[in-house]
């Protein structure tokens, strides 16, 4: 039996931190489309990794129980990485919100029911949850602590209040950060520790998807007007996740990490404030 590393999103930011973490462990990978996680559990076992794929659906309870079952097979969970998602210019607003908010919700619920004493986890959410205006303490605490099969019905989720597929993308990662809070809580009593990580641009497919869709020239411009200059790379995003997963985070729980190169900054007092 090995320490067992769950891995929800066979991408490029799922797999850098996979490799930055998972070595001699035993690496479950989930993802919808099993060809994608068995396209990086080949390259993870190419490198040296043990690594297994397995397909999942993060927008099913039942789906992600299956998951955790069968990764229980190999040892006990000691590490969880969620990078599984979809981005507001791959999916309608109804399954980013089935995704990316509810299925984040349950699989940090689930995992937490299950997780190793000492164990880790972290969630990608995003720099969008850091874009849109505060929302009421209220609302937060909604977001944090409704009961993961009541959340989509909330009102402020409702149709009639979700403008398009970004704003439901924002809903979806502010949830994110603030499910994180609560339960860092709950993986406390296990002495375990969950954080997410809020990235801005970074290069696999996804963002290429957006690149190329009808926000491709807002992109741009962040790129040109954010202190970075640059998109980043996943392996940015696996040197923050090494931080969070590691004994030198041993302190930081229930927290959420923007990295960004600055965009943000940029969008409330910068260049790419926009213009009102
Ligand atoms: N790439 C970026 O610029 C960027 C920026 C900020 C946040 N993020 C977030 O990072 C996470 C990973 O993104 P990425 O860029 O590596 O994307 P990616 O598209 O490379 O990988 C995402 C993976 O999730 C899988 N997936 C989609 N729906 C699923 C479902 N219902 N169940 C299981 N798997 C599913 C996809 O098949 C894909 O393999 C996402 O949550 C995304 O919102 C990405």
């Amino acid at each position: 039996m090995k320490d067992v590393m769950v891995l929800t999103g066979a991408g490029q930011i799922g797999m850098a931190i996979a490799r930055r973490m998972g070595y001699g462990m035993k690496i479950v990978i989930g993802d919808k489309r099993l060809e994608n996680a068995q396209a990086v559990a080949k390259i993870l076992n190419d490198a040296g990794f043990d690594a297994v794929a397995i397909q999942m659906d993060l927008s099913s309870r039942d789906s992600i129980k299956n998951l955790i079952g069968e990764a229980q097979r190999y040892g006990e969970i000691t590490m969880l990485v969620n990078a599984a998602g979809v981005s507001p210019s791959q999916a309608p607003v109804e399954t980013i919100l089935k995704v990316d908010l509810y299925g984040t919700a349950v699989l940090l619920e689930e995992v937490g029911k299950v997780i190793g004493e000492g164990g880790v986890g972290v969630t990608i959410s995003s720099q969008s949850g850091h874009r849109m205006p505060a929302l009421t303490a209220q609302e937060d605490e909604l977001l944090a602590c409704t009961p993961a099969e009541e959340l989509l019905a909330l009102e402020m989720l409702q149709p009639r209040n979700i403008r398009d597929t970004l704003h439901a993308y924002q809903m979806a990662k502010r949830c994110n950060e603030k499910r994180v809070m609560w339960e860092a809580v709950r993986w406390g009593e296990r002495r375990a520790r969950l954080n997410s990580i809020s990235p801005g641009i970074v290069v696999p497919p996804l963002a290429i998807d957006e690149f190329n869709g009808p926000r491709g020239d807002f992109y741009k411009n962040m790129f040109a007007k954010c202190p970075a200059g640059r998109p980043g790379t996943a392996d940015e995003i696996a040197n923050v996740a090494e931080l969070l997963m590691s004994d030198r985070g041993a302190f930081i729980t229930g927290a959420d990490f923007l990295i960004d190169g600055g965009a943000t900054a940029s969008y409330f007092y910068g260049p790419l404030k926009p213009e009102i």
